[in-house]
């Protein structure tokens, strides 16, 4: 029994900024999905991994399966079992099956999804898939490897089935979140094709921002050089990311405030975007955070 899922019929978004490196990590990309691998994205946070992984997904022209990877699928069984007891006042015996059909709906959540694609050659996006735990992706082994996929025996007929040609997955993780959280899923990962991703060039952040946030080129400039320049005080390696340049220029905007040095609008938000990073700005074990910043944008805006 299928489950009813969402299909995604994609279109490539209208603000996707391609610039020459974002081009080329599509086309290598493309060329494993292509070749009959399995693609990864590896990144920290920021880094563009669902962007791109749904941009990549989007230009197979074929459906798109989407599931975000849940260390507990205890959220989804908590919503189940709420709903149940609204029903409870209804018929006993109706809650009964209610109740276990939730529970059964759990473990094939997942493989439900997996085997629609696998069936019909659509295409899987497995956005985090590490965050799953490592037995919920066992299944992905002989899909990836064999093009089988192995059905639970609940499931009507045959014990196996083969994978659609069609069928391509694409996953994306960030490699700082698993180190401690699960055991590397070393036989998943032996199984595609990881492209590392870094933070983007500054040309590309600036592109970025001026079609997220509707900068002028001038204001991203200041922008995006704020960030990496806050970048290399080295508070964390991978933060503030783009996101911080896009809330930035989004925020300063719609406050009617200037991405220029002496506007205090601007000023006061980059304090709030680069809050936490900032505190852990120290000389001589003190926090300098909002001099630093004062003098950064001095320097840059
Ligand atoms: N090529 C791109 N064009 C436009 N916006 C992008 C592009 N790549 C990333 N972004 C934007 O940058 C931010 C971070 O990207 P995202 O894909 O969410 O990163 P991650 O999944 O690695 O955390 C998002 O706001 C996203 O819209
Ligand atoms: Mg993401």
């Amino acid at each position: 029994m299928e489950q009813p899922q969402t299909v995604l019929r994609l279109e490539p978004r209208d603000d996707f900024i391609t610039t020459p490196s974002i081009e080329g990590i599509c086309r290598r990309a493309t060329a494993y999905l292509d070749a009959g691998y399995a693609c990864h994205f590896s990144g920290s946070a920021g880094t563009g991994k669902t962007t791109l992984a749904l941009h990549v997904a989007s230009q197979r022209k074929r459906p798109v399966m989407l599931i975000f990877g849940n260390e507990e699928f205890g959220t989804s069984d908590l919503v189940g079992a709420e709903k149940g007891l609204l029903s409870t006042k209804v018929v006993d015996n109706y809650i009964h099956s209610v109740l276990k059909t939730e529970e059964t709906h759990r473990s094939q959540w997942v493989d439900n999804r997996l085997t629609t694609a696998c069936k019909h050659g659509y295409t899987l996006v497995y956005d985090e898939f590490s965050r799953s735990r490592p037995e919920a992706n066992n299944a992905l082994l002989t899909i990836l490897e064999e093009g089988i996929l192995a059905l639970p025996e609940s499931q009507c007929g045959d014990a196996y089935m083969r994978v659609h040609p069609d069928f391509r997955a694409i996953f994306t993780s960030n490699p700082e979140e698993y180190a401690g959280v699960h055991k590397t899923q070393n036989a998943l990962l032996d199984r595609m094709i990881t492209i590392e991703l870094g933070h983007y060039d500054r040309k590309t952040e600036i592109a970025i921002s001026r079609a997220r946030a509707g900068l002028d080129n001038r204001s991203a400039e200041i922008v995006v050089d704020l960030i990496r320049e806050f970048r290399k005080l080295g508070v964390s390696t991978y933060r503030p990311t783009i996101r911080a340049c896009i809330m930035l220029g989004r925020v300063v905007q719609l406050r009617g405030g200037k991405i220029r040095a002496g506007d205090p609008v601007f000023v006061e938000t980059c304090l709030d975007v680069l809050g936490s990073d900032m505190l852990k700005v120290r000389k001589d074990g003190v926090s300098v955070a909002s001099e630093e910043v004062a003098d950064l944008i001095r320097r840059i805006a």
